[in-house]
């Protein structure tokens, strides 16, 4: 840990029902999932964090990005797009929760989804980099609880 106590406390919560966005991540091999924003929602600064993601009953690592999408023209609508490493499947209508822990950078205008893209690859090394404890300590407490039958998404509030 490099004498470095991790920061166990996420920057924000969120939670909501995933929605289907334009697909075109999707395309260039960069699934992701947009959340449903409740009216109201309280967004942190605008940019791209360090997540973990509790969807379908397990966490996951993700890099999320609360904002707009300048490199494909998107700059009226403010949207929580994640992309959640290691899930390939459609996840449409489920539920989940968001945990972002650590602002990586700001979102940027790239020429093209391909560079867009290789972003996100050096983002999610990041994301592996920075969550190894944190995510670690929710697997382990996430077992914890589902060995006992109580797991719940609220489980890691403490
Ligand atoms: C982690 C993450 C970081 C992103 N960073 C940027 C960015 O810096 N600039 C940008 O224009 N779009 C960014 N996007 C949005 C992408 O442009 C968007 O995912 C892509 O256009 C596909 O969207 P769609 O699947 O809704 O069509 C990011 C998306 C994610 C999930």
């Amino acid at each position: 840990m490099n004498g470095k106590e991790p920061n166990i406390k996420p920057l924000c919560t969120m939670e909501g029902r995933v929605v289907r966005g334009a697909g075109r991540g999707k395309k260039f091999g960069m699934p992701t999932a947009n959340l449903a924003l409740a009216p109201g929602t309280k967004l942190p600064q605008l940019g791209v964090y360090a997540a973990l993601v509790f969807c379908d009953g397990i966490w996951y690592e993700g890099v999320t990005n609360v904002g707009f999408q300048p490199s494909v023209g998107g700059l009226e609508q403010i949207t929580v797009e994640t992309h959640i490493l290691g899930l390939n499947r459609d996840i449409y209508g489920q539920e989940i929760r968001l945990e972002l822990y650590y602002f990586l950078r700001d979102t940027k205008s790239f020429n093209s989804l391909r560079e867009v893209k290789i972003q996100i690859d050096q983002d999610s090394q990041r994301v592996v980099e920075l969550l190894a404890d944190i995510f670690l300590m929710r697997r382990s407490d996430w077992m914890k609880f589902s060995a006992n039958g109580t797991c719940s998404t609220e489980q890691g509030d403490k």
